[in-house]
């Protein structure tokens, strides 16, 4: 299917790239968390203190098998940082599109996500600790889902859209004339 998916670890840039992409290719943004959030009519803070991660995690399958089923295309699709973790999630986001892996160091990360309060599995002690631990369980399983890495340390989020578009063979000529315009001004 034509969508363009974005993976990768909280504060990775998933949700400012995709903008950035949508905006370059016309397809339509959308966000899992924020879909989750407006079927749940609730954050999803309340939604791991009320019925726990596996709950959400089960929501977030759901939500991937509901948009394969209404084979939605043209969408650049923003994921929650945890949603690679399951094999079925997986291939149900290779079904949906390309998948791209934005690639961020713990530090990176660190630094765009400290005193932020929404990301519950990051609300302890030693949140940069955390992080790296996380990243080093799903690095593995964010390359093994993903059909291209785009490494965003060093770029800033235009780039990193560019880059995107550059890679993603769902990206037919005349979006990739379009992209060579928008980034030539
Ligand atoms: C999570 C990432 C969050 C959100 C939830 C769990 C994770 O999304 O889905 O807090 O497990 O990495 P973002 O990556 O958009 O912050």
């Amino acid at each position: 299917m034509e969508n363009i998916i974005l993976t990768g670890y909280m504060g990775s840039g998933k949700t400012t790239v995709g903008r950035n992409v949508a905006k370059m290719t016309h397809y339509t943004f959308v966000d899992t968390d924020e879909m989750i959030v407006e079927q749940q009519h609730r954050s999803i803070s309340e939604i791991f203190a009320e019925e726990g991660e596996q709950a959400f995690r089960d929501m977030e399958t759901a939500l991937l098998r509901q948009l394969v089923a209404e084979k939605k295309e043209h969408l650049v699709i923003s994921t929650g940082g945890g949603m690679p973790l399951r094999k079925e999630n997986r291939q149900l986001l290779s079904q949906l599109g390309t998948v791209v892996y934005l690639k961020a160091c713990p530090e990176t990360i660190y630094n765009r996500i400290k005193g932020d309060t929404t990301r519950p599995l990051l609300q302890c002690e030693d949140p940069m600790g955390r992080i790296g631990e996380m990243i080093a369980v799903r690095e593995p399983l964010y390359k093994e889902g993903a059909v291209f890495t785009v490494d965003v340390d060093e770029l800033i989020q235009s780039e990193a859209a560019a880059e995107i578009l550059k890679i993603s063979p769902a990206m037919n000529a005349s979006n990739k004339d379009l992209l060579r315009r928008s980034t030539a001004k």
